[in-house]
């Protein structure tokens, strides 16, 4: 068991990496970390999670906990205000006031439904997160960004638009419940792991690369060695920056490119959200090659490392650069005025970049096979 602080200045909160955790969760929650055990909990969880929340549910029952359930879909397009409303209803039905919790058991479009329910309920109630993606662990689940998605005005889907800073009084991260989720959204979330890599720590960036393998089938030993450090560049960046005033920006790396394509239509289905990313970091890595930021064998250690963990690098859909570089914002910018890009700067660090010349971000769409 590895206890991680996060010590955000008056909102100090604690990712647990503990399997087993939860089940003992009641004594879990009674010994460690940030959060202690409520009179009253709403156990919302992802449908298809009901065996993992059971084990939650059983043991703070026993605890004398009085615990209602509530299971939700966990679609992109579920992920709505509609959704959220479902949950505050079901709070008031439990009659939650605000000494209880919400508890959020799935991947990352619950602990976001779950964590803006709790945002916004009376006020703010205290919301603990279970995350059961490996993506959600490392990511989604630590540093309390919370929300919905809305539809935009052309109709697009417009992912995170609304939502809340709200920490989790304690993330519990139990490896045990990966036995249960597909090997593809497990590579999805080895996305995310080698992102971390690349912003901040060198080392975890070779080692996905030497365990590609084993990471890809959940072996318990290298599941266990990656996911404290996987954290920990998470944990570091948001304890400096909770609210994204700066350095947070970096946890975007590939995100500008991957949420441009990750909407788009394929002919085998859609992206996942961390496949779409691993494409965004291609395209990022060869903006960063073109403006001369890492150097070619850096760019092939990336793409490799992508491709060892059974990631895409290319985007197999009809769009082209005009398309993208208008969804990225290219037409009418973002923050200030100004597009920003997050770029590797070599191997284990990576800069915000202001105003990319659209020459070197057209090459980054053409190598993922974006044309125009
Ligand atoms: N997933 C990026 C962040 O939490 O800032």
């Amino acid at each position: 068991m590895i206890e991680i602080p996060v010590n955000i200045p008056g909102q100090p909160t604690s990712v647990l990496v503990y399997r087993g955790a939860l089940e003992s969760f009641a004594a879990v929650l009674k010994t460690h970390g940030t959060a202690t055990l409520p009179r009253r909990a709403l156990v919302c969880f992802d449908r298809n999670c009901a065996v993992h929340a059971n084990h939650a549910v059983r043991t703070l029952r026993a605890e004398g906990v009085a615990v209602s359930e509530f299971g939700l879909e966990a679609t992109e397009s579920a992920k709505s205000v509609r959704a959220v409303e479902t949950i505050w209803d079901a709070a008031l039905a439990a009659r939650l006031d605000r000494g209880d919790c919400l508890v959020a058991i799935g991947g990352g479009i619950i602990g976001d439904l779950v964590g803006f329910a709790a945002a916004t309920y009376l006020r703010g109630i205290r919301v603990i997160q279970v995350p059961t993606t490996l993506l959600a662990m490392v990511d989604a689940a630590i540093g309390g960004k919370t929300g919905v998605n809305r539809t935009l005005p052309d109709g697009g889907l417009g992912k995170n638009l609304v939502g809340a800073f709200w920490q989790p009084s304690i993330t519990i991260v139990d490896a045990n419940t990966l036995r249960t989720l597909g090997k593809r959204e497990l590579r999805a979330g080895l996305a995310e792991c080698v992102k971390h890599g690349l912003i901040a720590d060198l080392e975890l960036f070779h080692d996905i690369r030497k365990n590609a393998d084993a990471l890809s089938n959940n072996d318990t030993t290298a599941i266990d060695r990656l996911l404290p450090r996987a954290i920990l560049v998470k944990t570091a960046i948001v304890a400096r920056d909770p609210l994204e005033r700066g350095e947070r920006a970096k946890l975007n790396l590939g995100h500008t490119f991957g949420h441009a394509i990750e909407t788009l239509p394929l002919s085998s289905g859609n992206l996942l959200h961390g496949e779409a990313v691993a494409i965004g970091i291609c395209a990022a890595a060869t903006t960063a090659k073109s403006m001369e930021m890492i150097n070619a064998d850096e760019q092939t250690a990336i793409t490799n490392t992508l491709a060892s963990c059974g990631l895409p690098q290319r985007f197999e859909g009809t769009t082209t650069v005009d398309d993208v570089l208008r969804r990225m914002g290219f037409d009418k910018k973002n923050e200030g005025g100004k597009l920003k890009l997050i770029l590797p700067r070599g191997l284990g660090a990576c800069e915000i970049v202001s105003e990319p010349p659209e020459s070197a971000v057209r090459e980054g769409l053409r190598a993922i096979g974006i044309h125009s």
